[in-house]
């Protein structure tokens, strides 16, 4: 590791590294990962051993507070995000605002950045008794904020929180309980959404994260960092992916047709990439599509939807593409996003709420990275620098 930091006061010299490839921001405890082996840890435990074994609120305990937490710790933690699912009525002023046919993401980039509206007296950045309420607050109220985004966008009224519930299940109902008729809970989904959350709720510096601390670095209101976050995340090369991804799928059909996407993605002059497939660090298998994988096959298997012609088109995709010389040589292998939207949209989310359920699972990452950021003795204002190719200094023309 060189401090180019060190190198650029002792000589002016500075890297040029176009999309931060090889340059690491910060320093963080959060989240490792081996992009060569393929393999993902929250502090320190394995992706696959805490979605079969944790639960989504525990991790954003172990996210937040470094450990996992007792049952007390559990408990207590429980009960204050509870208290804090609510948001301010006048809230729902803002969701009538936008147009009917408007991006739920358009529109949580709007709602939670007014959040820093209503929180910034109680929001000293500097004091940590208010650092850890902001946090909670935005864990806790990320979920109905969504829900109230889906709920308006198909014209339906919303839906309070039930704190009786555990995070994920409440969420479900208050996206699809309508006032005549309860929603039930279906356990099997419940327990997949958790595990979907698990899986997107960290990825150490990318980019929405990186968004994230560089808003944050100047000393911005939290809840409007995370709004920028939850902007960089809706593009296509970002939490947009899952959404593309299936929208390939449907495209494509049926499973006669894949040779011909195969080669399209291969023909770099065709502009078009397999949605869903490489990563920035990953040079294997994303240790995370493989638990979304088995997660899909069992939502699908709980809701009869086993034969669901996508899943087929999706894994015989997999297959040819991972037997290609192509996608061998550069090291391109599923992500995240290749499985995630049949599993969504099996459990009845449109497709337009895809990223946003990104957004509500990232959400503790983006926060705990503020705080950590924040709490770092070594922090300061992210300001990168450029390569100038601009004409040089020349005289204002005279007239
Ligand atoms: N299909 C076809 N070719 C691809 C793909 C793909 N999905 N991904 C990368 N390549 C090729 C590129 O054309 C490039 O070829 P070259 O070396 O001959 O120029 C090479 O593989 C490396 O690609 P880069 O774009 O340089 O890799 P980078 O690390 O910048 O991009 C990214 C990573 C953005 C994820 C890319 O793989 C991609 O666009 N994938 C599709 C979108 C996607 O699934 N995004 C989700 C990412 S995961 C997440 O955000 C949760």
């Amino acid at each position: 590791v060189i401090d180019i930091g060190k190198l650029y006061r002792d000589t002016g010299c500075f890297t040029y590294d176009p999309g931060f490839t090889s340059t690491a921001n910060c320093s963080s405890g959060i989240t490792f990962i081996d992009g060569d082996k393929g393999e993902l840890l929250y502090r320190g435990y394995s992706i696959d051993e805490l979605a079969e074994n944790s639960n989504f609120l525990a991790i954003c305990y172990l996210l937040l507070h470094g450990e996992l937490p007792t049952n007390e710790e559990f408990k207590t933690f429980r009960n204050t995000i509870s208290r804090h699912t609510m948001v301010h009525e006048q809230m729902t002023k803002f969701f009538t605002g936008f147009r009917r046919d408007g991006h739920p993401m358009a529109i949580m980039v709007g709602v939670v950045g007014a959040l820093s509206a209503f929180y910034h007296d109680s929001t000293d950045i500097n004091d940590p008794e208010q650092r850890q309420t902001a946090s909670y607050r935005m864990i806790a109220k990320m979920p109905t904020i969504a829900a109230m985004a889906y709920k308006y966008s198909i014209g339906q009224p919303f839906i309070y929180p039930r704190n009786d519930l555990d995070y994920t299940s409440n969420f479900l109902q208050m996206c699809f309980s309508v006032p005549c008729e309860p929603y039930i809970v279906n356990p099997v989904v419940a327990r997949a959404l958790d595990r979907i959350f698990i899986l997107h709720a960290d990825h150490e510096q990318n980019a929405s994260t990186s968004t994230v601390r560089l808003a944050g670095s100047s000393g911005a209101n939290p809840f409007a960092c995370i709004a920028a976050g939850i902007a960089c995340l809706w593009g296509p090369a970002h939490g947009g992916a899952n959404e593309a991804a299936l929208n390939m799928l449907e495209e494509i059909g049926t499973v006669d047709r894949i040779p011909e996407y195969i080669e399209k993605a291969k023909d770099k002059s065709s502009g078009f990439r397999l949605m869903g497939f490489g990563h920035r660090v990953y040079k294997n298998y994303d240790p995370r599509a493989k638990v979304m994988q088995k997660t899909c096959h069992e939502v699908l298997d709980a809701l009869d939807k086993r034969n669901e012609p996508l899943l087929k088109v999706a894994m015989e995709l997999e297959r040819i593409a991972l037997e290609d010389e192509y996608f061998v040589q550069k090291k391109l292998y599923p992500n995240i996003d290749f499985y995630s939207g049949i599993t969504l949209r099996a459990i009845g989310f449109p497709v337009s709420m895809f990223t946003v359920l990104f957004a509500v699972a990232r959400t503790v990452g983006w926060i705990a990275q503020w705080k950590e950021m924040i709490e770092d003795p070594e922090q300061k204002i992210g300001r990168p620098r450029q390569l100038y190719i601009g004409p040089p200094r020349r005289p204002f023309p005279k007239a």
